[in-house]
């Protein structure tokens, strides 16, 4: 180091340097961001994760540093010793704006080819290719403050968590199997051959198994890994924070702490003060029925309105026969929204395109009906209604000149997700969503089992381990569709930053769950038998959660890609296109796993 840097040490980081360090002698280093050269004067922008400090040589400058001075480019990594001085021409685009330092020695620590592309923040240099080249990506500002925020997250949840008596307890990263549902990436065993690890999908069983074990409160800043198909806000490796506590048993004994946790955070990251209250909840079924989601974004209206008894004796056979759907526990219905005050914003083109949206959500089709200011009623599906049918929908869905309403069809889960996608996709093309608000709440009383069509059986929700509500335990087994679990999920702005439930403890009513979730007593054995086993042994209650870190942070940034707030992510292929994994191994690593690859 002394080598290259000679007597040059850093006394201050550039972007740090104010009006009052007038006259000091300092010494800087970093990253060239421009260059100048008028000849007579030289001007450079140094970078470090500061900011932005203009160095100058001018005439002063001695002519071996001035010579220097002119073989530097973009990117160049430099030590520079000079006098800060008030600048001539302010300026306020940078924090710095008021001075410069005028060099007297210069060090080039470092020389640079020319980027693949430039180190700016407004760029629109393409992601594949940022990706390529992630560590002159993350030389930009936003992606360095957005990795500080990300540090500053875990810091503030450090703090939480130390004053409220949590311990930090790692778990493996070669397992067994866990039941969240994803499917696992395997880690192939050498002194095993044949047999596999698998990379946590969460730290659930261990968490556990961590309050069997007696820590009372546990939590983790830990990698999971899912291996699913990769959606905008999901990586095939991410971070939870993981969060278990003992003797909890009604949701509201982890809910209530736990906003702690998320105010500390907000506070601490972006100084926003949540209030004292707690967040607000809204249970899963109205968050279903007004907004078509689990995690409704409810910082705008839209809202969805059940309109299939207006329909029940239709002339519409899309409609009815939607009414008459009855798979297992499955209904069908007739739902619409009322984009109210948008019909002059909806030509006929656009309500072509709100169709076809509606069929990329799982809708067999979408029926609009608008009526523009000064007009008359249209409809897709005017033919079949009755002057009757229009009264009943002018009053149902609070239709008025100038609204345009749309209308679902079909089996609930499928009207829920194509209405509740309709009004996301509508909020963001007529901007209704105050985008420097923040809107939180929990969404509580999921269902405890779910109803797969493909496997004709009922499905947990969230994991099997979940406890059904005190007073659906019976329903369990009698109706087991509408049994609601001691669950939760923290939703902000439309996003799922986390959720969690109160666990089972008691083995009876482990069985039962089992045997509902048509689990064999082999399966459970050969699943996690350690895991059963281990309630034989005295089990206190109890009940957690897990956050989303990238989730966290993305919110907090305002940032929509969970990809700008991880410093070397993966793409919608899993691949890392910076270092090329996942790649091909040698022959001889295969050999000694003894793994052959299919032709
Ligand atoms: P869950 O599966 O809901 O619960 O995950 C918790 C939170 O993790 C985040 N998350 C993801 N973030 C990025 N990419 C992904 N692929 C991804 N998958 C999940 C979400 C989610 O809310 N063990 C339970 C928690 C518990 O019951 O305590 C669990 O993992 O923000
Ligand atoms: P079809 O009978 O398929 O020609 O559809 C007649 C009209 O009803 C078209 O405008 C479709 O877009 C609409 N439509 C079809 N299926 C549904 C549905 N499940 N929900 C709402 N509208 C539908």
């Amino acid at each position: 180091m002394a080598e290259f840097m000679g007597k040059l040490r850093r006394t201050d980081y550039c972007g740090t340097l104010r009006a009052d360090s007038v006259g000091k002698e300092v010494v800087v280093m970093g990253w060239v961001q421009r260059r100048r050269n008028l000849g007579s004067l030289i001007f450079v922008d140094l970078r470090d994760r500061s900011g932005l400090l203009q160095i100058v040589f001018d005439d002063t400058t001695s002519d071996e540093v001035f010579k220097k001075a002119e073989a530097i480019r973009s990117e160049y990594v430099l030590a520079v010793k000079g006098v800060v001085r008030e600048r001539q021409s302010k300026t306020d685009k940078i924090a710095t704006g008021d001075i410069e330092v005028l060099a007297d020695e210069l060090k080039i620590l470092s020389e640079a080819d020319t980027t693949p592309f430039e180190i700016l923040d407004d760029t629109n240099v393409n992601e594949t290719l940022r990706l390529k080249y992630r560590y002159l990506d993350l030389r930009r500002p936003t992606l360095q403050r957005n990795l500080k925020v990300r540090y500053e997250v875990t810091l503030a949840a450090r703090k939480f968590f130390e004053e409220n008596g949590f311990i930090e307890i790692e778990t493996p990263m070669l397992g067994k199997s866990t039941p969240e549902g994803a499917r696992d990436y395997l880690v192939p065993s050498r002194v095993h051959p044949g047999e596999f690890y698998a990379l946590p999908q969460s730290p659930q069983l261990y968490k556990q198994l961590l309050m069997i074990a007696g820590f009372d409160r546990y939590f983790q800043i830990t990698k999971c890994f899912r291996d699913e198909d990769l959606r905008a806000n999901r990586q095939p490796e991410f971070t939870q924070i993981d969060v278990e506590m003992s003797f909890v048993d009604e949701v509201e004994d982890v809910m209530y702490p736990i906003e702690g946790l998320i105010k500390g955070i907000f506070r601490k990251t972006i100084g926003l003060d949540l209030g004292e209250g707690h967040f607000r909840t809204m249970r899963y079924k109205d968050a279903m029925e007004n907004y078509g989601s689990d995690k409704p974004d409810t910082r705008f209206g839209l809202k969805i309105v059940n309109c299939s008894d207006l329909f029940a004796s239709s002339q519409f056979k899309v409609f009815t026969d939607a009414l008459a759907i009855k798979i297992g526990p499955i209904r069908g219905s007739v739902r619409a929204i009322n984009a109210k005050g948008l019909a002059g914003n909806l030509s006929r083109k656009d309500l072509d395109a709100c169709v076809e949206y509606a069929k990329t959500l799982g809708a067999k089709g979408l029926c609009w009906m608008t009526w523009q200011k000064g007009g008359e009623i249209k409809s897709s599906f005017a033919k079949f209604l009755t002057e009757e049918d229009i009264a009943n929908i002018k009053t149902r869905m609070n239709f008025e000149e100038g609204d345009t309403l749309f209308f679902a069809a079909d089996k609930d889960y499928v009207v829920f997700n194509t209405l509740g996608g309709l009004r996301l996709m509508l909020a963001d093309k007529f901007n209704l969503v105050d985008k420097n608000s923040y809107d939180i709440l929990w969404v509580t009383e999921f269902p405890m089992f779910e109803w797969s069509e493909e496997e004709n059986r009922f499905m947990a929700v969230h994991h099997p381990f979940t406890a059904p509500m005190n007073e659906d335990l019976e329903l369990c087994e009698t109706a087991p569709d509408k049994a609601r679990a001691k669950a939760y999920d923290l939703v902000i702005n439309g996003q799922e930053a986390g959720g969690g439930s109160i666990r089972i403890h008691s083995r009876d009513i482990q069985k039962k769950m089992f045997n509902i979730l048509g689990f064999s007593d082999e399966d459970i054995q050969r699943k996690f038998g350690f895991f059963v086993d281990a309630f034989n042994y005295g089990a206190p209650p109890h009940g957690g959660l897990a956050f989303g870190l990238d989730r966290l942070v993305m919110l907090l940034c305002k940032d929509d890609s969970i990809r700008d707030v991880i410093a070397f992510p993966k793409v919608q292929t899993a691949s890392c296109l910076m270092s090329d994994a996942p790649s091909k191994v040698d022959q001889k690593q295969l050999d000694e796993l003894e793994i052959s690859i299919k032709e």
